[in-house]
């Protein structure tokens, strides 16, 4: 096993943040992820590193999952089965799947990391979450080195949530998602209002699963930064829900306010308008700051330290709760 010494985790984070790994290995196989973790139990996992914030240097012993590979376990005329391995860029999985004219994903065409990960946070954009695509997560228990399978079910998938962030977090490394994707008679996913209107600007009546990932890449790069250009981890918040007493008091005093419905109680909020009105939008502080064309984004500017950034979260989170009464959630991964 190639274990080496004090890697700098720059180029392994999308927010850029330069800590130091004391120990540090790739691991490109199943078989070579077993044999250490044999050895090795106390670790710190690291993919494509795209939703976490790392404030100081990792004593534990970090492994990249850089397993590759994707396979078509079966299909028929109208589904196509996929095992994909853990470390398959998810990006390049989308245009893998929009090339060969498969359906599902495309919506989430453009989102940092890798495979293996969207599960834990069950990735979503426009509409549409990953998983109303998995079918299964196999992931090796660390205790026993066992290859075990998660069913969708088993998965317990929520908005940015799932078991591998409650129950069994820390217990298990995902090696492969299985996913179930159309062939024929695509369930399209337009009705996000940018994708419309993306789509009409180029006079796209009935879109192909490429036209709606086209659309889906221009929004994205119209109000995201590019990690490669700013570093940063995409949302850093999740969107709160409140309760409707909340919203109708909050309503009295911006009448403008964006919700969408939950339930007859709740209501959903979305947290970049919170942040832009309490007057954080575009706010440059040195190296860090919030981006400029969407508020629920904090970028690392050049050299940012996770502690700065960490502590701007907490100053917007205590500035909401101050203006609104509503406690802003991290989704990001702290790493302290
Ligand atoms: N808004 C503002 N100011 C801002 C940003 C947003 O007023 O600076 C308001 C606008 O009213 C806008 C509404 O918020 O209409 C919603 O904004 P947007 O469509 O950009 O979506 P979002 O709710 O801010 C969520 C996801 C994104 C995902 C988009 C599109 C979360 C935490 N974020 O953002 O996911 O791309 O919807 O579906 O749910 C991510 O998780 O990393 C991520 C980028």
């Amino acid at each position: 096993m190639n274990i080496q010494q004090n890697i700098s985790l720059k180029n392994y984070n999308t927010f850029g943040i330069d800590v130091t790994a004391k120990r540090f290995i790739s691991v490109d196989s199943v078989h070579q992820l077993q044999q250490l973790l044999k050895t090795e139990k106390d670790i710190f996992l690291i993919s494509g590193g795209s939703n976490m914030l790392l404030t100081k240097d990792i004593e534990k012993l970090v492994v990249h999952i850089d397993i590759k590979g994707i396979s078509i376990d079966k299909e028929d005329d109208n589904f196509v089965y996929l095992t994909v391995n853990a470390g398959e860029n998810w990006h390049e999985f989308v245009l893998f799947c929009v090339d060969n004219k498969y359906g599902g994903i495309e919506n989430l065409s453009l989102i940092p990391g890798n495979v293996g990960t969207c599960p834990i946070q069950n990735i979503g954009a426009y509409g549409v979450e990953v998983k109303d695509t998995i079918t299964k997560v196999e992931a090796i228990e660390i205790e026993s080195q066992k290859l075990v399978s998660f069913s969708n079910a088993e998965c317990n998938f929520g908005y940015r949530n799932s078991i591998f962030k409650n129950e069994v977090k820390g217990n298990y490394v995902i090696s492969a998602v299985s996913f179930k994707l159309t062939k024929k008679n695509h369930n399209l996913n337009t009705s996000y209002g940018a994708i419309e209107t993306e789509l009409v600007s180029k006079n796209i009546k009935n879109p192909s699963l490429k036209n709606i990932s086209d659309a889906v890449i221009a929004i994205r790069k119209s109000k995201l930064p590019d990690p490669k250009e700013i570093g940063n981890s995409g949302s850093f918040f999740k969107n709160p829900v409140i309760s409707e007493m909340l919203f109708l008091e909050l309503q009295e005093e911006y009448p403008n306010i964006p919700s969408y419905r939950i339930s007859d109680s709740e209501v959903k909020i979305p947290a970049g308008w919170l942040i832009e009105k309490a007057g954080f939008k575009g706010k440059r502080f040195g190296n860090y700051g919030v981006h400029e064309k969407q508020a629920l984004v904090l970028v690392n500017y050049g050299n940012a330290t996770g502690e700065e950034i960490y502590q701007l979260a907490k100053k917007i989170q205590e500035t909401i709760l101050k203006q609104f009464r509503i406690s802003l959630e991290i989704e990001v991964n702290i790493i302290a």
